[in-house]
């Protein structure tokens, strides 16, 4: 069984610095950036720095399942045929694929992976690919296509705020009471929705103010409490404070366990009640994801 990441940290292509101290973070998953966190005049040397990172990383990372993601460049950048030829001879697990407009920009992308799976010797498939759905509002509106289309590396889809919200020209994303407005509530509902109906993994946006310990934990919670899988961060601090939050504490560890038994110790019976609440199949499948099985 795949485990699924749930911290999944951006790393500023260029900066050999923050490249060094992944190893100490404890994210799940880094995503070494080489779009927005890259000035025009650094791509070409955070290509090669990313190259070296993922080529040094790649026995000690996968010891300690750290899985090694790369943003490129948005299809329409004219940067990101050269961004994938650079960094696939690092095998990747996977690609971030920022300002998607849809399942035929994933198949155009997939198509040149293939390729550079081929000319360096990794097995077909192999590589897996998570879109930003949300970067501008045409891609905002059309977030169902994903839920049906033929994308067989999809490993799941996340969103942004940032891009979109200059795009709308808002000069807010949340409201006085810390909620997210309107257009970014669809927009993450959408992604929720379809990711679960597609059966890939729901990954929420970042939490944009890193200093703010209480704002990072509350989003960390609502992201796991309304069904994502994992979440995105910019900061080594956000990440024990998303992984605390994506693990369940002893109590729901217990009740998830109790409820597995309820069934098991009575098989073909659908609902059953605990402690005066009644229990059916939902719930057995929500305990069983809680303790990660099935
Ligand atoms: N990955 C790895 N290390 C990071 C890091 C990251 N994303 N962000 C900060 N660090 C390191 C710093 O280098 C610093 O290391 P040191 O203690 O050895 O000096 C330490 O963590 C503390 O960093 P801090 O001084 O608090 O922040 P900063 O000013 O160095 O960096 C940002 C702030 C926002 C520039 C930085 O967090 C960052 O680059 N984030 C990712 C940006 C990105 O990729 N954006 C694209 C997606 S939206
Ligand atoms: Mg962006």
């Amino acid at each position: 069984m795949r485990t699924i990441p749930r911290s999944w940290l951006f790393v500023p292509g260029d900066s050999e610095k923050k490249l060094l101290k992944t190893p100490e973070t404890g994210a799940h998953a880094l995503i070494v950036d080489l779009e927005d966190a890259v000035a025009p005049s650094a791509k070409a040397n955070a290509r090669r720095m990313t190259r070296s990172w993922l080529e040094a990383h790649k026995r000690q990372i996968t010891m300690r399942k750290q899985a090694r993601w790369v943003r490129i460049n948005a299809v329409d950048s004219g940067l990101w045929r050269e961004d994938l030829a650079a960094v696939m001879a690092g095998a990747p697990e996977g690609i971030m694929l920022p300002k998607a407009e849809g399942p035929e920009q994933i198949r155009q992308v997939a198509a040149e992976i293939y390729e550079l799976e081929q000319r360096n010797a990794i097995p077909n498939g192999q590589t897996r690919l998570i879109p930003l759905v949300s970067e501008t509002p045409r891609a905002a509106l059309t977030i169902t296509a994903y839920m049906d289309a033929s994308m067989p590396r999809l490993a799941g889809l996340t969103w942004g705020a940032e891009d979109l919200s200059a795009e709308l020209g808002a000069s807010r994303k949340r409201d006085e009471a810390g909620q997210w407005t309107d257009a970014f509530r669809f927009v993450r509902a959408q992604t929720l929705l379809v990711a679960h109906a597609r059966g890939v993994w729901p990954i929420d946006t970042l939490y944009a103010d890193f200093r703010d310990e209480d704002g990072t934990r509350r989003a960390a919670e609502a992201a796991r409490a309304d069904g994502f899988a994992g979440m995105l961060a910019i900061h080594p601090a956000q990440v024990p404070l998303i992984n605390a939050a994506f693990t369940p504490t002893e109590n729901e560890l217990a009740e998830a366990r109790a409820i597995v038994e309820a069934f098991a110790t009575n098989p073909g019976v659908g609902a059953l009640q605990m402690d005066g609440r009644m229990l059916d199949q939902p719930h057995l499948k929500l305990a069983k994801a809680t303790l990660g099985i099935d």
